[in-house]
This record gives C-alpha cells, sequence and structure tokens, in this order.
C-alpha cells in the first residue's frame, strides 16, 4: 500500500507538471489524421486511474475511428471503459487519479488537426462544448435547479461567444428550444423542477448544441426516460445530427438503440476494443464470442425462447487483468493451447469488420473443437 501511494505521488506530480506547462510549442499537439475523413482516431488510448489499492486500467489501448457525419455506436457491459473513453476524448477525467497515460486522441479540427491527449489546457477549453460536446446521462444532475433554463443556456453561450449582445443571446435561446421541440411561451423562464423528465433532457440536448459542435457525444441519453420519450429523444437525435452535419458517439447499453441509431458499431470488454464493424457486421454476422453472446442476450420479436441466455462469469479484476484473452474464462470457444497466450492481435475479417479472437482467425482457417477453457 505504501509503494503504491508513493508510486501514484510520483505519478500525479508528473502529470500535474505537464498540465502546468506555459507555451507549451505547437510541434508537440499538431499532428495528421490517419484518414482526413475521419473527424476523431483513437489510437492505443490507455486511460488509467492510479488509486489506492493499485492502477485501474479503465482504457487498456483503445483504437477506433468516428468518420465524420456518422453514428458510431459504443457496446459493453457496465464497467468496460465507454464512459471514461468519452470522458477521456473531452479531458474531463476525474483528476489527479484519472490520467490519459498513453496512445493518441486525434481530433480533426478545421485549422488544423490535433492530438487531445496533449494540447494544452487552454485550447482544450476552447474544443470542449465548442466544437466537441457532451450529453450526460441524467439531466437532473446536468441542470441547475436554481436557475431558468434560459439563464443556463445564456450562460453557456456568454461564456463561448463573450461578444454576443443580449438580444442576439435571447433569439438563440429560442432557436435551441425550437430546435429540440419544446418552444412555447415563457418556457425559457422555468426552472428545470417545472418540466418533465423528456423536456428537461431536450434543455440538456440544446445545451450540447448550444455552440453548433461537429461531435456530439451522448453517454447512455435516454436511460433515465420512458420508451416513448427515448423514442423521440432518438429521432430528434437523428434530425439534429443532419441538420447541422455533425457527427454522433453514443454510449448506450441498449443493443435496439445502437441497431437504430449507429452506422458503425465498437464493442468494448474490459478497457479493450473486442470487435468493430459496421452495424450490419456486428447484428448478421458477430464474431467475437462476447458480441455472439450480447446478440444472444437480447429479446426478439416473435420468437418463443423460455429464458433468456446471459453470459456466464464476470468480467475480471480490472486491477490485476490477466495477460491472455480478457474473455476467456467466460468463453465457449475457448481453447486452453491458443487463448491462454497473449492477448489477441486485432485481425481484419473484411474491410471494415475487426475482431480480436484468435478462434475467429482459426475457426476461418481450420474449423478447430472448443474446449471450453
Ligand atoms: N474516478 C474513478 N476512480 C477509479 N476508477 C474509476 C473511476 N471512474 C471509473 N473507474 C473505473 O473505470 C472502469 C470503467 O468505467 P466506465 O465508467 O468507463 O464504465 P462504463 O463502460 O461507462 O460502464 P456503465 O455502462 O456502467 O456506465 C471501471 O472499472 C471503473 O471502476
Ligand atoms: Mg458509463
Amino acid at each position: 500500500m505504501k509503494e503504491i501511494k508513493a508510486l501514484n505521488k510520483k505519478m500525479y506530480k508528473k502529470f500535474n507538471q505537464e498540465k502546468k506547462r506555459n507555451n507549451v510549442p505547437e510541434s508537440e499537439y499538431v499532428t495528421e489524421m490517419r484518414n482526413p475523413q475521419n473527424i476523431v482516431e483513437f489510437d492505443n488510448l490507455k486511460t488509467y486511474f492510479y488509486t489506492d489499492q493499485g492502477t485501474v486500467k479503465a482504457v487498456d489501448g483503445v483504437t477506433f475511428e468516428i468518420p465524420m457525419g456518422k453514428t458510431i455506436g459504443i457496446v459493453g457491459e457496465s464497467g468496460c471503459g465507454k464512459s471514461v473513453t468519452s470522458l477521456s476524448l473531452m479531458r474531463l477525467l476525474q483528476g489527479p487519479q484519472g490520467q490519459i497515460s498513453g496512445g493518441e486522441i486525434r481530433y480533426n479540427r478545421d485549422e488544423q488537426p490535433v492530438d487531445i491527449a496533449k494540447v494544452p489546457v487552454k485550447l482544450m477549453q476552447k474544443i470542449r462544448g465548442n466544437e466537441i460536446s457532451m450529453i450526460f446521462q441524467e439531466p437532473m444532475t446536468s441542470l441547475n435547479p436554481v436557475f431558468t433554463i434560459g439563464d443556463q443556456l445564456s450562460e453557456i453561450l456568454k461564456l463561448h461567444n463573450p461578444d454576443m449582445d443580449k438580444k442576439d443571446m435571447e433569439e438563440r435561446v429560442i432557436e435551441l428550444l425550437r430546435l429540440v421541440g419544446i418552444v412555447r411561451d415563457g418556457i425559457s423562464d422555468s426552472y428545470p423542477h417545472e418540466l418533465s423528465g423528456g423536456m428537461k433532457q431536450r434543455v440538456v440536448i440544446a445545451m450540447a448544441l448550444a455552440c453548433n459542435p461537429r461531435l456530439i457525444i451522448a453517454d447512455e441519453p435516454t436511460t433515465a426516460l420512458d420508451v416513448t420519450i427515448q423514442a423521440q429523444i432518438l429521432d430528434l437525435l437523428r434530425n439534429l445530427k443532419d441538420k447541422i452535419n455533425a457527427s454522433i458517439m453514443l454510449i448506450t447499453h441498449d443493443l435496439g438503440v445502437v441497431a437504430e441509431m449507429a452506422d458503425y458499431v465498437v464493442v468494448m470488454y474490459a478497457g479493450r476494443v473486442v470487435e468493430q464493424g459496421t452495424a450490419q457486421d456486428i447484428f448478421h454476422n458477430p464474431a467475437h464470442p462476447y458480441t455472439v453472446g450480447l446478440m444472444k442476450s437480447r429479446p426478439v420479436l416473435n420468437e418463443e425462447i423460455g429464458r433468456l441466455y446471459s453470459i456466464p462469469g464476470n468480467v475480471p479484476n480490472p486491477i490485476n487483468m490477466p495477460s491472455h484473452c480478457y474473455f476467456k474464462n467466460r468463453c465457449e470457444k475457448g481453447v486452453e493451447k491458443i487463448c491462454g497466450g497473449e492477448y489477441p492481435p486485432m485481425i481484419d475479417l473484411s474491410e471494415t469488420h475487426k475482431v480480436a479472437c484468435y478462434r475467429c482467425n482459426e475457426a476461418v482457417q481450420e474449423g478447430g473443437e472448443a474446449d471450453g477453457n
């Protein structure tokens, strides 16, 4: 414990010094996109929490990209690092424990692509909210109960456009409320408690849209809502995306939502990407045994099943991850000889479809038998 604390202290100091540096030369954070059609490219991102119990490798080498104007769905069970990935992109990790410890997050800015992991705090403040914004899960915790929603929306506008005059601001507030479909007389003078759950979530979406972001991160945007409102909010997001030509990074537990909304899907498991591809690839040809399990565990209309499938076992402890495939102990297709070795590399199944599993590769080549390990 003492050792861990001393090590953490050293790390905090190092990260703090980095953060406090003034006049960081541009050459340190300006970068090149691998594909200029992408808005964001995560490249081997590692986000760790240096806690007293040890280092939690919440995100451990995540690589995927978000193409411009597309919706990408991130799925995976609770605790697999979905929120931490998005918070890394916003640089909103809980400090000093939470830190980006390696890898790059290339963001295709208008002027020049930059590496979000290295940009100075001042520039990040310009990007956050203005260019990349986030819709949080709980509308009630994102809104301040003692200010009217009009005040809260104007505050954001003022922060990002200090020169805007009062009249323009009022007009923009109404425009935003109209955009999310809740404009009515005097609505901007309402307090959050005077609105329904769905209306509050719409206000939160309006706040995220206030500065015409190029990328919207939606972390479980509909979890707190009932099914009818959920459908309305998803429709709204889809329409807005086309209207302002933004990209969406949609994080959710709900595979139905992903199937409806996403162009591309990334499946995460224990801090790593295990499979990625177009929505078609993932829903029609899931390859990784974990994705296959996820697909089996969702209810399907017009099909009678006695009991829904549940994946046996638990996610391994994030502090001491094994060196072999993290899913090995829960996997029905596992073969000790192969799966007990190094963590499997990402292999290409097609131009768009990638999977990190030895057995997928093998099944294609040899069709080997499982021994249940
Ligand atoms: N502030 C923190 N300190 C220590 N560990 C953290 C912290 N925040 C997150 N973690 C750990 O990081 C891992 C990933 O968490 P994350 O919130 O990204 O999960 P998630 O995939 O978003 O799950 P959910 O679907 O439940 O929202 C978890 O093991 C969690 O315990
Ligand atoms: Mg989360």
